[in-house]
């Protein structure tokens, strides 16, 4: 049996809202396995985003472990999280969050430059990626020259940028149109099949219906884990 590629813990996470704690995430517990197309869905306030950002390593757990690859990301000091996020961790938001002043082809490639990838390798890997996401004939535009979809699919590349152990998504398809939501989801699940593991948080039934797995949550719980039936 194959080492989970992550393991999550008895995660816990307790804000504090001025005086009064909000238990966001209660004791949560479970393992993703390679190349696994999972979303989370559940209601707003349920956790998703708190559990997103313990497994990114942007906040740190009130309590317990994130195993990303077999190494315990939550027991990394301030000085490793971000060489640690950006070697194993690809993010993708709900409004791009792409340098608005950078081309395709610069957005992809900062990611590589904050990981020293050198200049070369970064240029032909970025140019790799935009033509993998249909985008070849795009690759010198800004993000304002770019439809919503268009400037998913570069931020999915710059994602996809250093390899990572997973992908986070929160709500990817949140502004886009149907037609585009589903370009995208096929995109991201093209990539799973590629042995590429990405996690989804989704409001849309659309979108969870064709990941292979669905947790959803339920007051910082998991209230259940399904496999897709027909998938
Ligand atoms: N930085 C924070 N400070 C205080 N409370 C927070 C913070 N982030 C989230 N919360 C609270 O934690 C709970 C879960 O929030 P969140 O993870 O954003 O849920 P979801 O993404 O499912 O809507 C909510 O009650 C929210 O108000
Ligand atoms: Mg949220």
């Amino acid at each position: 049996m194959n080492e989970p590629i992550l393991r999550v813990r008895g995660l816990s996470k307790t804000y504090m809202q001025g005086k009064i704690p909000v238990h966001a995430l209660r004791d949560v517990s479970f393992d993703v396995s390679k190349g696994e197309f999972l979303s989370i869905v559940g209601p707003s306030g349920s956790g998703k985003s708190t559990f997103l950002s313990m497994i990114g390593l942007l906040d740190k757990p009130t309590n317990g472990s994130v195993f990303i690859d077999g190494i315990e990301v939550t027991g990394a000091t301030d000085s490793d999280a971000p060489r640690i996020r950006r070697e194993k961790i690809g993010f993708v938001f709900q409004h791009f969050n792409l340098i608005p002043t950078l081309s395709a082809l610069e957005n992809v490639d900062l990611a590589m430059r904050f990981a020293r990838v050198p200049k070369t390798r970064r240029k032909e890997r970025a140019i790799e990626l935009l033509n993998k996401m249909g985008l070849s004939d795009r690759i010198n535009h800004k993000p304002s020259e770019l439809s919503g979809g268009e400037q998913q699919r570069v931020a999915i590349a710059r994602a996809m940028a250093n390899k990572p152990a997973i992908i986070l998504a929160d709500e990817p398809t949140g502004e886009v149109d149907t037609k585009t939501r589903d370009m995208i989801v096929e995109l991201l699940r093209g990539l799973s099949e590629n042995g590429q593991t990405i996690l989804i948080v989704t409001h849309d039934t659309a979108v969870s219906s064709r990941t292979k797995r669905v947790i959803r949550m339920l007051d910082g719980m998991i209230e259940s884990d399904t496999k897709v039936e027909g998938y």
